[in-house]
C-alpha cells in the first residue's frame, strides 16, 4: 500500500509497519520496534492479523508541519501532552525515537490541493490509503468542498489493479454527545463500513464493523 495522510503534523503516524501492536500475549507487526503499542481493542477486525503490511510509499501534509528532527520540533508536540497523561507521554517518546530512526518528511500545503497532486499518479498492484485522523473538524468549508471533490475524482479512476480507500478517525456525533470513529470505504469495491470507535488518542477501541451510511 501506499500511504498518504493529510494533517500529518509531525508524521508520527506513518510508520504503521514499523510498530509493534500488543494483544493479549503476542506482538503484531514489529516485536523489535521502539514502538510498542497497547491498542486496548475490544473485539477483533474481521482480517486475518497475521499478515505484515508491505508499504511502497508514504507522504504526508499539514499545514502547519511539525519538523520532529529537531528538539523544537519534539517539545512543540510533548507541550501538548497534559503532565499527568503518563501514558500517552511513554508513547509519544517511543515514537519520537521511532521517527528518529525513519524519517518522513511532512510537507507545507493544505490538504486539498497535496491530495490532488499525490493523486495525480496511480501504481499498479497498490492500494493507495488517504487517510487523516483528528483533522475535519480544523478544516475551512472551503477545503472540506475541494477535499471532497479530488477525492471524488480520484475514486471514479480507481480499477481493481489501481484500488483507493479513504480511511479516517475522527469525532462524529453520538448519543448526546460525540465518539471518535474509523470510517473506510474502498473503490472500485464500493464498500463503506464503519469499523469501530474508541478514545481522541486511539486507546482504547472498540472494533464494532457495521455499514457506514
Ligand atoms: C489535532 S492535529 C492531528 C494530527 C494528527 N493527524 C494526529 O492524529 O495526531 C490536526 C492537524 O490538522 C492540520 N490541519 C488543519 N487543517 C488542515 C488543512 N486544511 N490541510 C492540512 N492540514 C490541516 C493542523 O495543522 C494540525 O496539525
Amino acid at each position: 500500500m501506499r500511504l498518504l495522510e493529510v494533517g500529518a503534523s509531525g508524521g508520527l503516524n506513518l510508520r504503521p509497519h514499523h510498530v509493534g501492536y500488543r494483544l493479549d500475549d503476542t506482538v503484531l507487526g514489529d516485536p523489535d520496534s521502539l514502538l510498542v503499542l497497547d491498542p486496548e481493542w475490544t473485539g477483533r477486525p474481521p482480517t486475518d492479523l497475521g499478515h505484515r503490511l508491505r508499504v511502497v510509499g508514504r507522504a504526508g501534509c499539514d499545514l502547519r508541519p511539525v519538523d520532529v528532527s529537531t528538539e523544537d520540533g519534539r517539545l512543540h508536540l510533548s507541550s501538548f501532552v497534559w503532565a499527568d497523561q503518563l501514558e500517552r507521554w511513554n508513547r509519544l517518546r517511543d515514537a519520537l525515537d521511532l521517527a528518529a530512526t525513519d524519517p518522513v518528511k511532512v510537507e507545507q500545503s493544505a490538504g486539498p490541493e497535496w491530495l490532488a497532486k499525490q493523486l495525480t499518479r496511480a501504481e499498479r498492484d497498490v492500494l493507495t490509503v488517504v487517510w487523516h485522523s483528528v483533522v475535519w473538524q480544523y478544516v475551512s468549508p472551503a477545503d472540506r468542498a475541494m477535499g471532497r471533490a479530488v477525492l471524488a475524482d480520484a475514486a471514479a479512476k480507481a480499477t481493481p489493479t489501481t484500488p483507493l480507500a479513504l480511511l479516517v478517525f475522527e469525532p462524529r456525533r453520538w448519543d448526546a454527545g460525540y465518539r471518535f470513529e474509523l470510517l473506510l470505504k474502498l473503490w472500485p469495491a464500493g464498500i463503506s463500513l464503519n469499523l469501530g470507535y474508541g478514545e481522541g488518542h486511539g486507546t482504547p477501541f472498540t472494533w464494532n464493523v457495521t455499514p457506514w451510511e
